[in-house]
């Protein structure tokens, strides 16, 4: 039995020490915002912040945990999906089928901690969490919106977006064909 702080709730947790924590989070606490995808603490689909550190959650076993720690996941970064960085998201619809953006958003949240303007390059150092869609351009321009200076970002974005969104519409019954399936999770 551990003990373990999610969200500022303590959980009394049955499992094995070389249990993940990420599937102490999703099948024990029950929160399932985290997500797995590589299981080899790569693709950051699992990212958690503990003590306010980015972290893997794939790749911490339960047993290097100790009850003091705070973990915080998708679910505790606000109480409403409030933080700059949500916001921003939301925004900017910066995800696509959303499967890493947990993942983003956790990673994103702690590089504005440490770093509250970074820069495109800052970014892609700090953020190398994996998205097979490929919405990287989103989400540096929601860092960038929710650290407070992104408005020419956004503005360029948005012409971005209002012009492909013409472009498909003309392409029309062709945009159906190639639009991306959504997929459940
Ligand atoms: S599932 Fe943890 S890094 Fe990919
Ligand atoms: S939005 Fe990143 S994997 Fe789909």
């Amino acid at each position: 039995m551990a003990k373990l702080n999610v969200n500022g709730k303590t959980w009394d947790v049955q499992a094995e020490a070389d249990t993940p924590l990420l599937w102490v989070i999703r099948e024990h606490v029950g929160l399932t915002g985290t997500k797995y995808g590589c299981g080899v603490a790569q693709c950051g689909a699992c990212s958690v912040h503990i003590n306010g550190e980015l972290q893997r959650s794939c790749s911490i076993p339960l047993g290097s945990l100790k009850a003091g720690d705070k973990i915080v996941t998708i679910e505790g970064l606000s109480p409403n999906a409030s933080h700059p960085i949500q916001k921003a998201w939301a925004e900017l619809d910066v995800p696509q089928c959303g499967y890493c953006q947990s993942g983003q958003i956790m990673a994103a949240a702690a590089l504005l901690k440490k770093n509250p303007k970074p820069t495109d390059q800052d970014i892609d150092q700090a953020m190398t969490n994996i998205c097979r869609c490929g919405t990287y351009q989103r989400i540096r321009a929601g860092v960038h919106l929710a650290a407070g200076r992104g408005a020419l970002l956004v503005r360029l974005l948005g012409r971005t977006v209002v012009r492909a969104a013409t472009l498909v519409g003309k392409a029309g019954s062709r945009s159906r064909l190639f639009r991306p399936r959504s997929t459940c999770h």
